[in-house]
């Protein structure tokens, strides 16, 4: 979603005439992007900002502080590093050229904080870096209240996008070569079409499936208490949406997921992991875990490790849980020291490699589809990725000169390993080389 914004931004730049330098040294206006939704974001910042001030010394550059590290501290950044000029808030990007025009006019302590903007951004002039492979937001915003996420107070309530401009867009991307779109949200499960059509998340993936030379649509992310039966249904009617799903669960333990705030329990988890392996396209699943909730006890953690077991999780992202500004959990009893939560984690790094070494092991013998990104000089392998979004580390024939990125090839697997499989190219290119 970050990285998403910065591609709307530049391109909102770009329209107005701004041109992209290599390195923000020779920049006159400096930007920086911010998440933070763990760690010490806002220190990182700081720090950041401490490094450019030498430019804004000799009064040739305008900084500027975007997102969520924006939103969380405001005007208290200009305190702080009282060379930066412009504050922006990641629900107020459609405010972003107006303010712009603020800054060229020689402003200063410019900002654009409100969370209260009903309208997603949108914006025709992204720009993308990848040239077959995009980024489409359909819903922006959280209305959850899990007590551990600063999303709420950052990105604001949730703005769902009209379906018309979601498909227009997907049309136009198609239009310029793009075959691959990746549907962003922070629940995307939530999104509802705000005009008379009224579509909810499984009817705009079904229809993005269907567009034409759109041939793999992913989304992130879900949340398991609005997802649906009907958005396996629409992956199992609609070959191009990959049958890769990602549903962060956070915790196995039900006392854990009530303190989280989560509104399901594992048992509703697992009934709807029930719908995905029921899937006609064996389906990949990943997730997300936060170790080290505060109160969490051996026992939650054995929990845990009795989900990824259960579940046989193609692949999980794994956090050590970090306190965040203004939120419920802050103030909750029972914090897990640092330690703890680092030898938790491990525990659950180590259950879960295993898992994939077998998982992975599999795939050798099977040929399946890559979608080729880029030549790894290293190796002098092609890596792409399978409709399930396995990594696979290819060799060809032609070498690099096959000038395969943005491609779709067959692709035997002869290895396995824990985060990647390896193989050999065993068919014809489809697809325009990027
Ligand atoms: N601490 C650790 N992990 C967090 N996440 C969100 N907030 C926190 C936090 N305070 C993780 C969740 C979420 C992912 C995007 O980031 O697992 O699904
Ligand atoms: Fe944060 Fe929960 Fe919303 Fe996800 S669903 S963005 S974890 S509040």
């Amino acid at each position: 979603m970050n990285v998403h914004d910065s591609e709307k931004v530049i391109g909102t730049l770009r329209e107005r005439g701004y041109l992209q330098v290599p390195t923000a040294e020779e920049a006159g206006l400096v930007l920086y992007n911010t998440c933070s939704i763990r760690d010490k974001a806002e220190q990182k910042v700081f720090n950041k900002l401490q490094n450019f001030k030498k430019g804004a010394k000799k009064g040739n550059q305008v900084f500027g502080v975007l997102g969520c590290v924006a939103q969380q501290e405001g005007e208290k950044i200009f305190d702080r590093a009282p060379h930066v000029s412009l504050v922006v808030g990641s629900a107020s990007y459609t405010k972003f050229p107006e303010l712009l025009v603020q800054i060229e006019q020689g402003g200063r302590r410019v900002t654009g904080l409100s969370l209260d903007t009903d309208e997603a951004f949108d914006t025709p002039y992204t720009r993308r870096d990848n040239p077959y492979r995009a980024f489409v937001t359909i819903i922006e915003g959280c209305d959850k209240n899990c007590s551990y996420c600063v999303v709420p107070f950052t990105r604001g309530p949730e703005r769902s996008r009209t379906a018309d401009s979601v498909i227009d867009e997907v049309r136009r991307l198609a239009d310029l070569g793009y075959t691959e779109i990746t549907l962003l949200g922070q629940n995307v499960n939530s999104y509802r079409d705000p005009s008379p059509k009224g579509w909810d998340f499984a009817d705009c993936l079904e229809q993005v499936g269907l567009v034409n030379g759109i041939r793999r649509v992913r989304f992130t992310t879900s949340h398991p208490r609005d997802f649906t039966k009907s958005i396996v249904e629409a992956i199992d009617a609609t070959p191009s949406l990959c049958n890769h799903i990602h549903l962060p669960v956070q915790s196995g333990s039900n006392r854990i997921l009530d303190g989280m705030q989560r509104l399901y329990t594992r048992e509703q988890y697992l009934e709807r992991i029930g719908w995905m392996k029921a899937a006609k396209r064996p389906m990949a699943i990943t997730t997300d875990i936060i170790v080290g909730f505060p109160g969490e006890t051996d026992q939650d953690i054995a929990d845990t490790l009795a989900l990824l077991d259960e579940v046989q999780y193609d692949a999980i992202f794994n956090f050590k849980y970090s306190p965040r500004p203004n939120t419920p959990a802050l103030v909750l009893g029972d914090q897990i020291p640092e330690e703890e939560k680092g030898r938790r984690h491990m525990q659950v790094q180590e259950r879960q490699r295993m898992i994939q070494i077998q998982n992975n092991a599999n795939y050798v013998g099977e040929t399946y589809e890559v979608h080729a990104e880029f030549f790894n000089l290293a190796t002098g392998q092609w890596v792409g990725k399978t409709t399930q979004h396995k990594t696979v580390n290819f060799s060809h024939p032609g070498g690099q000169g096959a000038q395969l990125q943005g491609q779709y090839l067959d692709v035997l697997v002869t290895r396995s390993g824990p985060v990647s499989l390896v193989g050999e190219a065993v068919g014809e290119a489809v697809g325009e080389a990027a």
